[in-house]
């Protein structure tokens, strides 16, 4: 059967398989109603489509399900006003139509065309919104579901037994204890530095601590939205998002032909930002003196060496790239509790 892990993030959408890793941003808004000119919006543009019941009009009349249209991931802001496009910070949008559409793109991915039959599937939910919203994720993502993505049909069910919902800092853990079986034994503190927000906890016994669990509402894009403000008063550059998040990566941009070295504004600005994070996540910890420390997500590069100056027995997650920590656990998880085939 076919085994997908698939992180919803706030900022960005990854999915891992057997031989397949990919993400795209988690941009999706509700498209007119019928449906977009596919022909104009070629092919690295993603669109979904699903049937969605929706409440009659009429007082007492049945519901309608009616087909429903999203564009998904990079050109979501080039096919829908910037108004449709749904909010990934807000609490309920783990229930929204907009998030099964990232979901459904993602599945996309890792499936072939036209795709009809069952799959397991690992997913999760950001620590805060676990205990709330994981019996009504499991509920919607549960049995038979018909949708087309770029206008190719695709038929998938999701079986009880096949689908596991986790908190996804539990996701971070797994990708470690996947390459070091001996942190099973161990105290492991585990922070996962995402888009808008970043996570932590400590896991012992294969189970996250209560008292050291926590989330704040602070991640890349915050560093993102410093930087992109200094290009614009420094240099009157208006840079998008992506822009501004590769130059970080990069430590430079080129703005009219001109190389910046941005490496020491984006230093103080990460030192600014991550200050308060760390602070919380070390007074939460007690500064986890007796557990191996563990920073991954996205912005485990950027935030890793603030995050170090508190708690020094740091490691920062070296993958090549870090930001599929999160969904490489939830695979190896997937292959980890794999059932026997009954003997014949
Ligand atoms: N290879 C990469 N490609 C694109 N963006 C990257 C990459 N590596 C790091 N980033 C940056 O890391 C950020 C965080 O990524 P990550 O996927 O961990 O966040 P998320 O899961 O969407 O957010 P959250 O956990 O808050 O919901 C991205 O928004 C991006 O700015
Ligand atoms: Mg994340």
């Amino acid at each position: 059967m076919i085994e997908l892990a698939i992180d919803v993030g706030s900022g960005v959408t990854k999915l891992c398989s057997a031989d397949r890793k990919t993400h795209f941003p988690s941009l999706s808004g509700q498209g007119p109603e019928r449906g977009f000119d596919l022909e104009e919006s070629k092919s690295k543009n993603t669109t979904v489509s699903f049937r969605v019941r929706r409440p009659t009009d009429i007082a007492g009349g049945k519901n309608r399900n009616e087909e429903v249209f999203f564009a998904v991931g990079e050109a979501a802001p080039n096919l829908v006003s910037p108004e449709k496009l749904a909010q990934t910070r807000s609490d309920d949008w783990y229930a929204s139509d907009e998030y099964l559409a990232l979901m459904f793109a993602a599945v996309a991915e890792g499936v072939a065309p036209q795709y009809r039959g069952k799959i397991r599937l690992c997913t999760g939910l950001p620590q805060a919104l676990y205990g709330e919203h994981r019996d009504a994720l499991t509920k919607r993502l549960i049995g038979t579901h018909c949708f087309k993505v770029n206008d190719i049909p695709y038929k998938i069910t999701i079986r009880r037994e096949d689908l596991f919902v986790m908190p996804q800092v539990m996701g971070l853990f797994l990708s470690r204890l996947a390459e070091n079986r001996s942190l099973q034994k161990d105290r492991v503190a585990v922070l996962d530095v995402g888009t808008y927000t970043s996570d932590w906890t400590i896991v012992e016994n294969l189970a996250t601590v209560q008292w050291a669990s926590g989330g704040m509402a602070v991640g890349v894009s915050n560093v993102v939205e410093d930087i992109s403000k200094y290009l614009e008063n420094v240099y009157r550059a208006q840079c998008s998002y992506v822009a501004v998040s590769n130059a970080i990566r990069y430590g430079e941009i080129l703005i009219k032909e001109r190389r910046v070295d941005l490496r020491d504004h984006i230093r103080q600005s990460v030192h600014d930002i991550a200050g308060p994070l760390v602070d919380a996540v070390y007074k939460q910890w007690r500064g986890a003196p007796d557990a191996h420390v563990i920073v991954g997500g996205g912005g485990a590069r950027l935030f890793g060496p603030t995050v170090r100056t508190l708690i020094p027995h740091t490691t920062v997650i070296q993958d090549a790239e870090p930001i599929y920590s999160v969904v490489e656990g939830y695979y190896s998880y997937l292959t980890a509790v794999r059932r026997k085939p009954k003997a014949a």
